[in-house]
């Protein structure tokens, strides 16, 4: 399935955009993992967290969807799991994949861990060696998918210094921390989002966190709750992005998380010269939630602070769209990690850019670009959600009508995109790919 987007500025108006991926992921995971009921609301019924549900069904956890954004997870604690009938497919989901490698260490049955073309080479040695020091053994395919769990006495605490700053590893580690006896002490290079931390400790763990350093005694058990998913900023960032570079444009993106562990791109953006406020800024249970507006403005092209990519990690392909349209020239640095995305995504918005008629110099962990008038023409997302989307944004200043193949993936985080951009006037539509 292609996107063609005709040239078509986004209108002013108010939108909502569908709960974040982060928390959805574990509400149900720590949820299953639990004594009692959570019930979600704002729950994105995305692929990836549809992945993570079936997968904790298949382990023998009720999980009931009355609707598409509520799910109620009836745990009875990680004891009362159950073997799998064969091996459990997670999908596109890096997210998923990394945390279940996590919460099933030590569990008393064995578990294979697999999933789709793109999530099979992304690389797990960043786990696997995190988890074998707690005791753990899982066998890969030379560091990638499948992973094979296997059945072990017991798993240990840990004092790991990240080597990479991944909310994805601290979370494995924090999770398999459930089953371990002893401390867990985790020190990261940068701060990354912090959502597994706060979801403990609303369901009655005791985690310490002070800067970089996250500390929890193993084998706490906890209690289900309540948990109102807030919409996720990852998702409003391709709004945020329309509007600043629309023509007088005035959009509304109410309850957005804005968790400082995940605000990079407004920041960046700003710095740019956009025109971003957050009104109404309040807590949800346990995470900061705002009504965002957005008004258009002149960008300007900058230095990226190296500081905020851990802040602003998914955000990299909405940020190369905003640099194209920049005055000026934008520099990235220290976004090494974006190439071990759902897509090499310094090569993917190099390449898509360069397709458009705007110039980029990439280099191995970073890239400069060039802001220029984007031409249209045809990109290819490789399969990327974020990178599908980004492109289907820059068509609506494109000269040109711009082509997007291969989007399906967009339904992996942000079902109803297409709808979306069409309420507020854009002219996108999908198109059936011929095949060769
Ligand atoms: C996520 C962490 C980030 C991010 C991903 C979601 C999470 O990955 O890119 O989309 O929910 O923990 P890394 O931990 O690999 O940086």
């Amino acid at each position: 399935m292609s996107f063609v987007v005709e040239p078509s500025a986004i209108e002013s108006g108010v939108i909502t955009v569908p709960g974040d991926k982060s928390i959805s992921h574990r509400a149900l995971m720590l949820g299953a993992a639990a004594s009692g009921t959570t019930s979600i609301s704002g729950f994105l019924a995305g692929e990836d967290c549809l992945a993570t549900a079936e997968a904790l069904r298949s382990m023998g956890v009720t999980i009931e969807q009355p609707k598409d954004t509520e799910v109620l997870v009836h745990g009875s604690g990680l004891a009362d799991w159950i073997k799998p009938d064969g091996p459990i497919d997670l999908g596109n989901s890096g997210t998923a994949i990394r945390l279940f490698a996590g919460l099933l260490s030590g569990s008393p049955f064995p578990t294979e861990l697999t999933g789709d073309e793109s999530l099979m080479s992304r690389p797990m040695n960043r786990v696997i060696r995190p988890l074998t020091m707690m005791g753990a053994e899982i066998a890969s395919d030379g560091g990638m998918p499948p992973l094979q769990i296997k059945v072990v006495r017991d798993l240990a605490g840990i004092d790991y210094r990240l080597p990479v700053a991944s909310a994805q590893v601290k979370s494995a580690i924090l999770l398999a921390g459930l089953r371990a006896e002893g401390d867990i002490t985790i020190e990261e290079p940068a701060v990354t989002r912090d959502h597994t931390e706060r979801m403990l400790r609303s369901m009655g763990a005791v985690v310490t966190q002070g800067g970089t350093r996250i500390q929890m005694r193993g084998g706490q058990s906890l209690n289900g709750v309540q948990v109102e998913v807030p919409a996720d900023l990852s998702s409003a960032a391709f709004l945020i992005l329309a509007a600043t570079i629309g023509k007088a444009v005035t959009l509304e993106i109410p309850g957005v998380g804005i968790n400082p562990t995940r605000t990079g791109m407004i920041d960046i953006l700003q710095a740019m010269g956009a025109d971003i406020s957050l009104n109404n800024v309040r807590l949800q249970g346990e995470e900061p939630v705002a009504d965002l507006i957005v008004r258009s403005a002149s960008l300007t092209g900058i230095d990226v602070d190296p500081a905020k990519v851990s802040l602003a990690i998914d955000e990299f392909p909405v940020l190369f769209i905003a640099a194209a349209c920049a005055e000026g020239r934008t520099r990235f640095s220290g976004i090494g990690e974006l190439r071990v995305k759902e897509s090499d995504r310094i090569f993917a918005m190099a390449d898509g850019l360069r397709a458009l008629g705007i110039s980029v110099d990439e280099s191995e962990d970073g890239a400069v670009v060039q802001g220029g008038r984007i031409r249209g023409g045809h990109v290819a997302s490789h399969g990327d959600h974020r990178i599908a989307m980004s492109f289907a944004i820059a068509g609506t200043v494109a000269d040109h009508p711009v082509t997007v193949s291969d989007t399906r993936n967009v339904d992996t985080s942000f079902p109803g995109f297409v709808d979306c951009l069409q309420s507020l006037g854009v002219s996108i539509t999908r198109v059936e790919e011929k095949r060769e």
